[in-house]
């Protein structure tokens, strides 16, 4: 058996340690989020049993009414944040407005926005669902946080993450200092250092898009992903295609194997699906942190200023090259960006 173990909190402290003025409060904050992490994954593990116990005239074990886990997912990351002292203010997918922290907690540094459970369609199914954060440093002055401190461009990110949990509960962060993936032991209860700095490959060996949406694309995406089918090979290599249709798997599965996820603007979708602040920034950041890219089709992810706290954007996220691709082709059929750098979408 092996002795020699890194713990999450292990690497984050020695990480920290090299920056003589750090506080130990990101630190914390991560920490925060790993053990939200743990309970979300317990929870989801025991999705499968809840009807079973509940044909058992039980309910759940507390006695309480079972809840949808999204909503699970949300109290719990609100719950595991918003007591610490750490946060200013909060914001979540599922919630319309900013979440204030309690009156009577000190107020933080950081802005926390997460999506709790992204790929929720896929429980049902028993398939990856994960849950994704991202963190800056508040610019307001005093007092609980504000919306201004929720709506800066990616670029101001001082941390983000995913929580993953497939096969296994994996936890993979980034805070400016390359990506590291960890896995939750569950005998022992602690996410161990399983993948230092990752570096996502140059080019992809995957394309993953819904391609049921192929005639709502406009043209020029259409152009680049028939270029992943295989069929312009002066310009791209086919690629295998795979889909799950969870953020979270799709962009681990790439980031790791090296692909290309695309989520364009489409007829149904004119400003993409994917939320700018709780999936495009977070995961553009880990993206760039790997040696990967992101971009909304032709502008990079983390350049785009939020103006409201559900926007919208187009993805296209993975290896460099890849994206690289996509934006040639759209630059060449002269897709033009609109000012807030979503695309415009010219409809066949
Ligand atoms: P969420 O479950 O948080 O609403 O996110 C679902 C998102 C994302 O995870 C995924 O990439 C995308 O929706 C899938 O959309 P389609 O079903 O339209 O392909
Ligand atoms: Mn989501
Ligand atoms: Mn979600």
């Amino acid at each position: 058996m092996q002795t020699s173990v890194t713990t999450i909190e292990k690497f984050i402290s020695e990480q920290e340690n090299r920056y003589p003025d750090a506080t130990g409060e990101l630190s914390n904050l991560l920490y925060d989020i790993a053990l939200a992490a743990k309970i979300i994954a317990a929870a989801i593990r025991r999705a499968g049993l809840v009807n079973i116990l509940g044909s058992a005239g039980s309910g759940n074990v507390q006695g309480e009414e079972q809840q949808k886990l999204d909503i699970l997912a949300n109290e719990t990351m609100k719950n595991c944040l918003s007591h610490t002292g750490r946060v200013c203010v909060m914001c979540s997918e599922e919630e319309e407005d900013i979440i204030p922290i309690p009156a009577n907690v000190d107020a933080g540094k950081y802005a926390v926005l997460f999506d709790p459970l992204d790929g929720s369609s896929n429980i049902d199914v028993n398939s990856a669902v994960g849950t994704i954060f991202s963190i800056y440093r508040r610019v307001s002055l005093e007092g609980r946080g504000t919306v201004e401190d929720v709506l800066q461009p990616g670029c101001r990110q001082v941390a983000a993450g995913y929580v993953m949990y497939g096969s296994s509960t994996m936890l993979i962060y980034t805070t400016g200092q390359g990506v590291h993936g960890f896995t939750l032991d569950p005998t022992i209860g602690e996410f161990l250092l399983c993948h230092p700095r990752i570096i996502t490959p140059r080019v992809g060996r995957y394309y993953s898009i819904n391609e049921s949406n192929f005639g709502r694309w406009d043209k020029a995406v259409q152009q680049a992903v028939r270029g992943f089918h295989g069929d312009r090979p002066l310009e791209m290599a086919g690629k295998n295609s795979r889909y799950i249709g969870s953020l979270v798997a799709d962009f681990h599965r790439n980031l790791i194997a090296g692909g290309v996820f695309m989520y364009p603007a489409d007829t149904k979708n004119p400003r993409g699906k994917l939320r700018l602040l709780y999936e495009a920034a977070p995961m553009a950041f880990i993206a760039e942190q790997a040696q990967g890219s992101a971009t909304d089709g032709l502008n990079r992810i983390l350049d785009i200023v939020p103006t409201a706290l559900h926007q919208r954007t187009p993805l296209v996220i993975g290896s460099r090259e890849d994206v690289g691709y996509v934006a040639d082709t759209l630059r060449r059929l002269q897709v033009s960006p609109r000012p807030t750098g979503t695309l415009e979408t010219s409809v066949l």
